[in-house]
């Protein structure tokens, strides 16, 4: 059975290298060794000669979902799940979130503003209603809100809107994406947890208002029951999506932690914006979690779960 362990990354420089030394070395004695994982069109029996794969990019390039989708079938442990993944939506995460007692900020997704050019309003469009009923929207969610993509990353097409207006104006220019409208959390304390394997949780103050590198605050430690309270619901959100690797944010208010985005299956490790101590503890996590898959010690939390694996062995 392979040992070795795969590694898939877009252009991220810091993580990588560290990475891959870290799980030689430690995977010596029991014939573990990494790599940056090499592919170039498979065949659909050609089984991946990975044990296990970190997969830190395939939400960017289809190919490699193509890959992940079939090597997990053929046997090979990926991080994260590529079928989940792909299916995952924030929309969807807030509804899960409450039903798992999480608390979210009251959310709903909208009707695309505009659709291909096959689509025609008054033939294809009949289930919609239309106009939509904003001053009911609004009620809901109160102002000002969040308008925001329901899949994405990278605070791409976010606006914070204050009045109709804005709103309309702001959706009136997000074309085909599916948009989420969210009460917008006045926080007084912001905190980011780095989850891995579902189980370990690192919170770390955050503070979304500065520049991306400067966001991570580490002399302001996350303490006592805040603590805590992010590590539970952290847990608890990770756990039920079966991510392995992702990312946790906070927005308290009053007391109460609202998970803003639980959608991070490719978290930010880079040593420059989460600080060496953290980065430390991202790479031993990381490297204690894919020896375990390559031991066998571990199976991975989505094996079995699709419908299909009841007609195969993998
Ligand atoms: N409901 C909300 N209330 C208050 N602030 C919010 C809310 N939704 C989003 N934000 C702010 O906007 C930022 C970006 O939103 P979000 O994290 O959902 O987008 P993203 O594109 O997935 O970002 P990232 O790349 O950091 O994961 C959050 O870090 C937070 O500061
Ligand atoms: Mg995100």
């Amino acid at each position: 059975m392979s040992r070795l362990v795969g590694l898939m990354v877009g252009r991220e420089n810091t993580f990588p290298q560290p990475f891959i030394d870290l799980v030689n070395q430690q995977g010596k004695t029991d014939g573990i060794a990494a790599e940056l994982a090499s592919l170039g069109g498979n065949g659909e029996l050609e089984a991946p000669p990975y044990a296990v794969i970190v997969d830190r990019i395939s939400h960017e390039v289809p190919y490699y979902r193509a890959f992940l989708k079939s090597a997990a079938l053929l046997g090979t442990a990926v991080i994260n799940d590529p079928f989940w993944w792909e299916a995952d939506e924030k929309f969807f995460e807030c509804t899960l979130a409450r039903k798992l007692g999480v608390a979210v900020p009251r959310t709903l997704v909208l009707p695309n503003k505009d659709y291909i050019p096959d689509i025609d309003r008054e033939r294809s469009l009949r289930n919609l209603k239309y106009p939509l009923d904003w001053e009911r929207l609004v009620a809901y969610v109160g102002l000002p809100a969040v308008l925001k993509p329901n899949t994405g990353g990278g605070w791409k097409d976010v606006y914070l809107v204050r009045s109709m207006e804005d709103l309309l104006s702001a959706y009136d220019g997000t074309g085909q994406k599916t948009m989420i409208l969210q009460e917008f959390i006045d926080w007084q304390d912001y905190v980011r947890c780095i989850c891995v394997g579902r189980r370990h949780v690192l919170p770390i103050r955050y503070d979304p208002r500065l520049p991306f590198h400067e966001r991570y605050q580490i002399h302001r430690p996350v303490e006592g029951q805040l603590r805590d309270q992010a590590i539970r619901d952290a847990q608890t959100l990770t756990e039920a999506l079966g991510y392995d690797m992702d990312t946790v944010e906070f927005a308290v208010r009053d007391g109460t932690l609202y998970a803003i985005d639980f959608l991070n299956p490719a978290p930010d490790f880079d040593n420059f914006s989460i600080k060496e101590d953290n980065f430390r503890w991202v790479l031993t996590r990381m490297c204690d979690l894919v020896l375990s898959y390559a031991r066998g010690e571990a199976v991975p939390p989505w094996r079995g779960e699709q419908r299909w694996w009841r007609y195969v062995r993998p």
